[in-house]
């Protein structure tokens, strides 16, 4: 933690669970940074871009899934001090999408038990989210 005025970036994250209360995360690729950490999936707000609007475009870009504005609703943050930045990043809950899940950027997908999430090494602002989700679902 530092004192120095770092820029906030804002990334918006989903928690898709599926029929059977399973969790998906995804694997960030090598050359990312973060490589290799289990995330939940979702992306940078763009300048002047909807934060819903955001969330609807990377899972798209990310998993090939549409998923409509009204099936997503924010539960937490994760708030988080990298290095060079700061991260404010809200987790939407997700249980309903079209199409089927592909990893098309991740280097791999896992549907995942709550209570076994902690099994799956986490970047430091992803990781908070796992206690909150546990007690949600
Ligand atoms: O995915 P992308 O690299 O664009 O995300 C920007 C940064 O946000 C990452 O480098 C990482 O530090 C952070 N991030 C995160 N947890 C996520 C997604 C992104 O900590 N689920």
């Amino acid at each position: 933690m530092t004192d120095a005025p770092l820029p906030v970036v804002l990334v918006v994250a989903a928690a898709l669970v599926d029929v059977d209360g399973r969790v998906l995360i995804a694997k960030r690729p090598e050359g990312k940074a973060l490589a290799g950490l289990w995330e939940f999936p979702g992306g940078k707000v763009e300048p002047g871009e909807r934060p819903e609007a955001a969330l609807i475009r990377e899972l798209n870009e990310e998993l090939g899934i549409d998923v409509q504005e009204a099936c997503l609703a924010p539960f937490v943050f994760a708030s988080h001090a990298y290095e060079s930045f700061h991260l404010l990043m809200p987790l939407y809950l997700c249980r309903r999408w079209s199409g089927l899940v592909v990893a098309r950027e991740h280097a791999a997908l896992a549907w995942v038990r709550p209570n076994a999430l902690t099994d799956y090494p986490m970047p430091p602002a992803d990781a908070p989210l796992v206690a909150w989700l546990r007690d949600l679902l």
